[in-house]
């Protein structure tokens, strides 16, 4: 068991490579082992591209030392023709005396079928080794296959006397420069990024990533009757994609309309265009009802030692933090659902 953990370890560590390009696919790593040497390594890199035993595979130079070694892999392989040929034939076909798995994929293309073509093989297949791990490495692929919704990030930053921004909607400077910057690294992390119609107006948010190397997310703000002014930063296209929420009917790609908007109807449509990740940046009636309908999956909350005495409150979640960081003197909370 120990090798197993040992050699799962190093497959978790190849699928955290693919983080910012494999979403809507899980992050995916495969190990192949033979007399206790890895022979070959790879991970899945950019949607739609081979899957992460494909390229291990690739990586062996002379295919027939894959016969009686150990593949480790952190997903079950796929069992359908998807965008790539199934892996798990892929992998009978060249023999391997066993498959070590961490997570059984939930898609209810694979759910097990996988494991049983191996199987029909006559290939040892192990479950669950560093499973919760591997789970929690793909929370945003399994949020979207279990509960059919994106994953949902709550984030914002307040006072040490618990406000968002001023009365005359102010709120520069709450958290510092690094705080800032690392809200860009978890921007390129997530595929949507969501904000209210007064953040909006008064902040004119460009919502992007340009203090972090890595892509814009797809930008979204909820603006029932269009009345946001069109030359605002999150209007332009060309930067990164756009789509304002909106009540009214509307034929423009960059206009989701629901009949009503709330945080349900938002995350369904969201689902729909394969987004597997939203990071909502307020404010704080926005955060306030995705806390409210228990439609958030984490919350990441900067305390800076700025007081502003009055103001906006911060949005209020009733729950311990999980755990707390210093971000050079900002208190950084994080708050799991
Ligand atoms: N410190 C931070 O981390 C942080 C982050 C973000 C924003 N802020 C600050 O927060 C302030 C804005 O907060 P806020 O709570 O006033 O506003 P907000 O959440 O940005 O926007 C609220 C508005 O969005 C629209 N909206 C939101 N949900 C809706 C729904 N389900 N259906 C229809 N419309 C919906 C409504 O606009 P209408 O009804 O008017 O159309 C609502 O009044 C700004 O000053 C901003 O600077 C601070």
């Amino acid at each position: 068991m120990e090798e197993h953990i040992r050699y799962m370890r190093r497959a978790l560590e190849l699928a955290e490579l693919g983080r910012l390009y494999a979403s809507p696919n899980p992050m995916v790593g495969c190990v192949i082992v033979q007399d206790d040497q890895i022979i070959g390594e790879a991970w899945h890199k950019e949607f739609g591209g081979p899957h992460a035993e494909v390229n291990a595979v690739n990586s062996v130079s002379d295919k027939s030392n894959i016969y009686g070694s150990t593949v480790y892999v952190t997903l079950e392989p796929c069992s359908h023709h998807g965008k790539t040929p199934p892996c798990a034939a892929l992998l009978a076909d060249l023999n391997p005396a066993k498959v070590i798995i961490a997570n059984i994929d939930s898609n209810p293309k694979v759910a097990g079928k996988g494991i049983e073509l191996l199987k029909a093989a006559g290939i040892e297949v192990v479950t669950g080794v560093l499973e919760a791990e591997a789970k929690a490495l793909n929370r945003r692929f399994f949020t979207v296959m279990d509960k059919n919704r994106p994953y949902v990030i709550l984030k914002w930053a307040q006072t040490s006397d618990g406000f968002i921004a001023k009365e005359n909607y102010d709120s520069k400077w709450i958290s510092n420069p690094s705080s800032r910057k690392l809200v860009h690294k978890w921007r390129a992390e997530e595929d949507a990024i969501l904000i209210g119609h007064n953040t909006a107006k008064h902040d004119n948010p460009s919502l992007t990533t340009r203090d972090w190397k890595g892509k814009h997310p797809t930008r979204i703000v909820i603006d029932q009757s269009s009345g946001l002014p069109c030359d605002l930063q999150l209007f332009n296209q060309d930067i990164a994609k756009t789509y304002r929420i909106v009540s009214g009917h509307s034929t423009d790609p960059h206009i989701i309309s629901l009949p009503e908007i709330t945080p349900s109807a938002l995350l369904t449509e969201l689902s729909e265009k394969s987004i597997s990740s939203v990071i909502v940046e307020g404010g704080r009636h926005t955060l306030q009802q995705f806390i409210d309908m228990e439609l958030w999956d984490e919350a990441r909350v900067f305390v800076s030692e700025t007081r502003f005495k009055s103001g906006i409150e911060a949005p209020n979640i009733d729950q311990l933090p999980h755990k707390m960081e210093d971000v050079f003197g900002d208190r950084l909370i994080y708050y799991y659902s």
